[in-house]
């Protein structure tokens, strides 16, 4: 499948309608996983707040992780070692162990793992790996399924504004910086790496309204200024909106607002990772570097095995 053919596939993947069977009792949920299906247990621990959600980006677990810990393995090669290792030692302690994969070992080891479409980019199937975990613990209403989908299919369909703010970074030597904020603070991270393995590009990446304690001081006295453009999601809640105002106002930065078509969470949750999954994408094209490539990556996970 082209890399334009793995964005577009977005829609479908939030149809996927797979789900963990959990009859126990539990106490709390973990969830272990990197890069492109790490963030996939960041964005759920974000908008989750039902039981205590530890996201595990790192080799090794929480201590309190027992026999009444939901713990769920996220990889989409199925051969991650940082997941692997945190899924054996989840297995050690006796944790109700799950897994979303496309294979690999984690399938093999993990009896309970929904087993998601292969031949995509780990960050492409972003979509397959998250609604079980939406399906499972808080289900998303069909209705707003099918706006979403709407969103994402017009997107497909027209992604003009981000092909001209590709056009502006590249032709600027833009460094990219995403300010976002909660519920979406993972998603700018997200945008991040988007930009790091679609794009080989650097950025950075912070949320409102943590950046006022920081950020706030090199947006007003940074060197080379003019080196970086800012991507704010705009949000509805009316303070982190003052913080934006002001923010700009007393650092004399303009911000460049990112703001979708609505307010409702889901549907503006995919709408902000679609946007980047464009912008990164056409940063590429026009950069002439291949958005698929991630061999030096591999070439690590090579060099480690
Ligand atoms: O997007 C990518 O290719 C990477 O960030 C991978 O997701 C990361 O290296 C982890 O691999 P996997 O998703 O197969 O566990």
């Amino acid at each position: 499948m082209d890399f334009i053919d793995e964005l577009k596939n977005l829609k479908e993947q939030i149809k996927f309608n797979q789900k963990f069977n959990i009859t126990s009792e539990y106490d709390n949920i973990v969830i272990s996983g990197m890069g492109g299906s790490g963030i996939v247990g960041d964005i759920f621990q974000e908008k989750f707040s039902k039981k205590p959600v530890i996201t595990v980006g790192d080799y090794g677990i929480p201590e309190f992780v027992n026999e009444r810990t939901v713990f769920i393995g996220i990889s989409y090669s199925g051969n991650t070692e940082e997941t692997l290792n945190n899924v054996d030692e989840a297995m050690k302690k006796n944790a109700h162990v799950y897994a979303i994969t496309s294979g690999g070992k984690l399938a093999d080891r993990v009896k309970n793992s929904i087993i998601i479409p292969s031949g995509l980019q780990p960050r492409s199937a972003l979509g397959y790996m998250l609604m079980p975990l939406f399906n499972t613990f808080d289900p998303v209403d069909d209705d707003i399924i099918k706006k979403t989908y709407d969103i994402l299919d017009s997107m497909d369909k027209n992604h003009d504004e981000m092909r001209r703010e590709a056009l502006k970074i590249y032709e600027n030597s833009y460094i990219p910086i995403i300010f976002g904020s909660r519920p979406f603070k993972s998603v700018a991270y997200r945008w991040k790496t988007q930009f790091n393995e679609n794009s080989k590009t650097f950025a950075f990446y912070n949320y409102f309204p943590e950046l006022n304690h920081n950020d706030t001081m090199p947006l007003k006295k940074a060197y080379r200024r003019d080196e970086y453009r800012y991507y704010v999601f705009n949000s509805d809640n009316l303070r982190i909106q003052r913080r934006i105002e002001i923010t700009q106002e007393i650092t004399g930065e303009s911000f460049n607002i990112i703001t979708a078509p609505t307010n409702e969470y889901f549907e503006k949750l995919f709408y902000l990772i679609h946007y980047a999954d464009y912008l990164t994408y056409e940063l590429a094209l026009v950069r002439e570097v291949d958005p698929t490539d991630v061999s030096t990556i591999e070439e690590l996970k090579s060099k480690l095995s």
